[in-house]
């Protein structure tokens, strides 16, 4: 039987690829059902990507669930002590929520690799893994990272917990000054703070990650993770594809599940990652099962999402999405400052798209709160939004600058001489739900959200909540309805933002705006 071409989807044609790819390195084919007991996911629920999971009630009153996930179902199959090396791959669909909250069918096509690992079987993988991401593209980038080499540094550095925690979060925004900042609250000497802040900066090809993990190695003498990392990336030096490979430890996941490597595959126009795997022997273990394991799962169904509009795409532009209104033209000032300006962007008009040839850059003016989701999508490169929408939202982009601009605080709000009566929930008036469901579990409170969309203050007065909890800048809007802060929740200022995937296919240019944004902020101050 021949098929034709023509016939084949893009993402059936790959699908297809993949599986002849994985077949011709040894990988068995693994077909499953697409029902496992929910008790299952129950006892698991942290290994999946959402707690959510499909159920329904079978024939003889077994709750079921709609598979969320493929990695458990093969592990649960194998043996409790396997021998020598096993390799299976597999094509199939798991469902799981999207960010909607509706469930969606998803079609994951990957391997597993489990039992005695060595070396030569981690390169394998991970040379499978760019020749997957080049069977669709070859303008793709494979994200490498060690949570092995990561946990080791932090602790012959005596990171405390907390500038740990500090770490990370500037570790996964692409922060450089706060990387910094977090490992030098170690004490650690000065050497091994600035090996330290190469590694968690790196977002490199393996000819400059390679030198920089080596130049670690000697600051911090023997680290076996370290070693393991390094004989990884110099066996995939030379292969085919390592030109795709970077290091770039932001890629991380959950320390129950995963050890060692962990990566992240992305392709040029898609905006979040198609590829993602890793070691993930602490889940064998889990399972009690004695063996290593490693693996990774391709998403092909993003693809062949269209990202066209009426304007032409700019491959060679940076897309910038900046918040309307009075902070936007603040910001829009700091970018001309920075070699970046577009003049058109400030006549007197009702266009919201400007864009200056010679500065290769195209403006949009877009809602405030919109701008993550331009980001997240991909639409736009970079844009510029607050912390207070940052927290609430929590947007998968990299937080790459704090411009310092637009300068107020989230803070609980309340009339004058406000007493909390603890026998109760505490009734909050708010925008941002999400903050103040966080601040309030951090500290055991109860409380009842009452969700509204502007003028919070009115809410105490009228006896409709308690207290609120919003944006404070001058004070006058507290102090004109006679309410006073009670508690500061966090500062806020304006962040430089970037879509993940532009990150890697742009860098250069990115770069280029962060470090003219940088000397902007370092100037003003
Ligand atoms: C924000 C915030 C406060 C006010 C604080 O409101 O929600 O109401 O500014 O500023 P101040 O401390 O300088 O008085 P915004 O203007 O965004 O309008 P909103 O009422 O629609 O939220």
């Amino acid at each position: 039987m021949e098929i034709r071409n023509n016939v084949l989807e893009r993402g059936e044609a790959v699908v297809l690829a993949l599986r002849a790819l994985y077949a011709d390195c040894g990988y068995e084919y693994y077909r499953m059902g697409k029902f496992e007991e929910y008790d299952f996911y129950a006892k698991n629920k942290d290994f999946l990507v959402s707690d959510n999971v499909l159920t329904f009630t079978d024939t003889n009153g077994k709750l079921m669930a709609l598979k969320p996930d493929v990695t458990l179902s093969i592990i649960k199959g194998c043996e409790a002590d396997p021998k020598g090396v096993r390799k299976a791959y597999y094509s199939e669909n798991v469902y799981r929520p999207a960010a909607d909250g509706a469930f969606k069918e998803i079609l994951q096509t990957g391997l597993e690799c489990f039992g005695e690992l060595g070396g030569a079987e981690i390169t394998e993988v991970m040379t499978l893994a760019v020749k997957s991401l080049r069977t669709i593209s070859s303008d793709c980038v494979l994200d490498v990272s060690d949570l092995g080499v990561a946990d080791a540094l932090c602790e012959t550095l005596g990171l405390a917990a907390q500038d740990r925690a500090a770490l990370w979060a500037a570790v996964g925004s692409k922060n450089a000054a706060a990387i910094r900042a977090a490992l030098s609250s170690s004490g650690a000497p000065e050497e091994r703070v600035d090996a330290a802040t190469r590694v968690f900066s790196l977002a490199d090809g393996l000819p400059v990650a390679i030198p920089v993990l080596e130049a670690a190695k000697r600051a911090f003498w023997e680290i076996p993770a370290l070693e393991e990392f390094l004989g990884v990336l110099s066996a995939l030096v030379g292969t085919e594809g390592a030109d795709a490979v970077r290091v770039d430890f932001s890629v991380t996941g959950d320390a129950n599940y995963y050890n060692g490597i962990i990566f992240k595959g992305f392709l040029r126009g898609v905006p979040a990652p198609v590829l993602s795997g890793g070691r993930y022997d602490r889940l064998m273990k889990r399972l009690r099962k004695n063996a290593a394991a490693i693996g990774f799962a391709v998403y092909t169904d993003g693809i062949d999402a269209p990202q066209t509009g009426v304007l032409p795409q700019k491959d060679d532009y940076l897309n910038v999405a900046l918040p309307k209104g009075r902070l936007g033209e603040k910001i829009y000032k700091m970018f001309a400052e920075a070699g970046y300006p577009c003049p058109s962007l400030l006549e007197e008009s009702r266009k919201l798209v400007f864009e200056n040839e010679e500065s290769r850059v195209r403006y949009f003016w877009v809602k405030p709160s919109d701008v993550t989701i331009y980001v997240e999508r991909g639409v736009a490169d970079v844009g510029v939004a607050g912390k207070d929408i940052l927290a609430e939202y929590a947007p998968d982009v990299y937080e790459l600058l704090d411009l310092k601009k637009g300068a107020c605080r989230m803070a609980v709000a309340g009339p004058k001489g406000f007493k909390d009566d603890k026998g109760r929930a505490l009734r909050v008036a708010t925008k941002f739900g999400e903050v103040a469901r966080a601040y309030y579990q951090g500290k055991g409170r109860d409380i009842d959200i009452i969700h509204l969309n502007g003028s919070i203050e009115i809410a105490p007065i009228l006896g409709l909540s308690d207290v609120i909890l919003d944006i404070v800048e001058t004070g006058t809007t507290l102090k004109e309805n006679d309410l006073e802060v009670i508690e500061t929740v966090f500062p806020i200022s304006a962040r430089l933002i970037a879509n993940k995937s532009a990150a890697k296919f742009k860098k250069a240019a990115l770069d280029r705006l962060t470090q003219g944004l940088a000397a902007v902020v370092e100037k003003l101050q």
